[in-house]
């Protein structure tokens, strides 16, 4: 027994040492420093989920735009200060980005248990895997890790993917970060739950790239459908479900919706309405939901692995607002 527990020991060190010394990320990087770590971001989202469906949804966004911007590094989280022009400010956050106050309570449930060890990139990459998860999705083993910037860089996040991009600059914008087409169209597949505002796609509805006309990939009864929910002169911050079908549950529903011509953003019907590599994959997840959540997982290790901070390098935020 006592030998095996120091075998045991021992493997875990190497696999800890291992996962340090090569400056990369490792599933068991918090496994004697703060074992617990996942049960305690998925206890806060829990409790967060009971007042707000939305919760993993904003998560996993505020992942996204995190590792877009200089990395995983937590720079989304920033608030301004001297010499901290917050992220938070770019356009495609205000009004818009949010879930910040449940990060806090993730930081302050951890910093209880294991203060100084966890950092807010890392609870953003474990937020989103739990998120998923309690949406009904796949699991993954998330790589951990990362340590947090000291900078924000609020001129990148005005060029994070936008809506309106067309197909060809958002998968540059993927492909400059070493992610490729299979990853644009699974990452794509978050849009099975959340929101989003009549102002990102109200064009669609009444004057598509200035014809006059609505969007014509769109759905008939969906354009109707939402005509009613964005009339031009309505609430233009008025929330719609990204995936009309199944709202709040995690599926490959997203992918039948392309398919039927009711993908919400024009950056979500593209992947379908427009020729090319896109529309084989589109196909594949609609036809396998297990095919998707295999990608879908990959990918998002793929999207977590973008230009961390390891070793030595940043630092791990006390309050994941404010440099240290
Ligand atoms: C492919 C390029 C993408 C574009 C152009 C895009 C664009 C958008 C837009 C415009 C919104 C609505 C924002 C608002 O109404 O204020 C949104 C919401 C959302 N996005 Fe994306 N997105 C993209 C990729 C992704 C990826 C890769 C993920 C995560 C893996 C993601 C997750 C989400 C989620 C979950 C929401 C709903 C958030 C909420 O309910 O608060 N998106 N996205
Ligand atoms: C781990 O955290 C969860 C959620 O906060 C808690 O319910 C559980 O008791 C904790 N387990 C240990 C071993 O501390
Ligand atoms: C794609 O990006 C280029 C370079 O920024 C820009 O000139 C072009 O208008 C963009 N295409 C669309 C459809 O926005
Ligand atoms: C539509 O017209 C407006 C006003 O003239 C212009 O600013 C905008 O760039 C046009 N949009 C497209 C997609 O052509």
């Amino acid at each position: 027994m006592a030998s095996s527990g120091v075998l045991m020991m021992s493997l875990f060190l190497v696999a800890t040492i291992f996962c340090a010394s090569n400056a990369q990320l490792c599933a068991t990087f918090y496994d004697s420093t703060c074992p617990n770590a996942s049960a305690i971001v998925r206890g806060v989202i829990e409790q967060a989920a009971q007042s707000d469906v939305r919760i993993g949804a904003k998560l996993i966004r505020l992942h996204f735009h995190d590792c877009f911007v200089d990395g995983c590094d937590g720079s989304i989280l920033l608030d301004n200060a001297d010499g901290i022009e917050s992220e938070k400010e770019a356009r495609p956050h205000i009004n818009s980005a949010d879930g910040y106050p449940v990060v806090d309570d993730i930081k302050t449930a951890l910093e209880n248990v294991c203060p100084g060890v966890v950092s807010c990139a890392d609870i953003l990459a474990i937020a989103s895997e739990v998120s998923v998860v309690l949406a009904g999705g796949p699991t993954w083993e998330v790589l951990l890790g990362r340590r947090d910037g000291r900078t924000a860089n609020r001129a990148e996040a005005e060029n994070l993917p936008g809506p309106r991009d067309g197909i060809a600059n958002i998968t540059r914008k993927f492909s400059n970060l070493g992610l490729d087409t299979t990853d644009v169209v699974a990452l794509s597949g978050a849009h099975t739950f959340g929101r989003a505002r009549c102002t990102v796609f109200q064009d669609r509805l009444f004057n598509f790239q200035n014809s006059s006309n609505p969007d014509p990939t769109l759905d008939t009864t969906y354009l109707e459908t939402l005509r009613q929910a964005c009339p031009q002169d309505g609430n233009a911050a008025a929330l719609n479900n990204l995936d009309p079908t199944t709202p709040d549950g995690f599926d490959n529903n997203y992918f039948t919706n392309l398919q039927g011509n009711r993908g919400l953003l024009q950056s979500d019907q593209e992947l379908f309405s427009v020729a090319g590599y896109t529309v084989a994959i589109v196909n594949r997840f609609a036809s396998s939901q297990s095919d998707f959540f295999t990608s879908f997982a990959q990918s998002m290790i793929n999207k977590g692995n973008i230009r961390p901070l390891t070793g030595t390098n940043g630092e791990i935020r006390t309050n994941c607002r404010r440099v240290n």
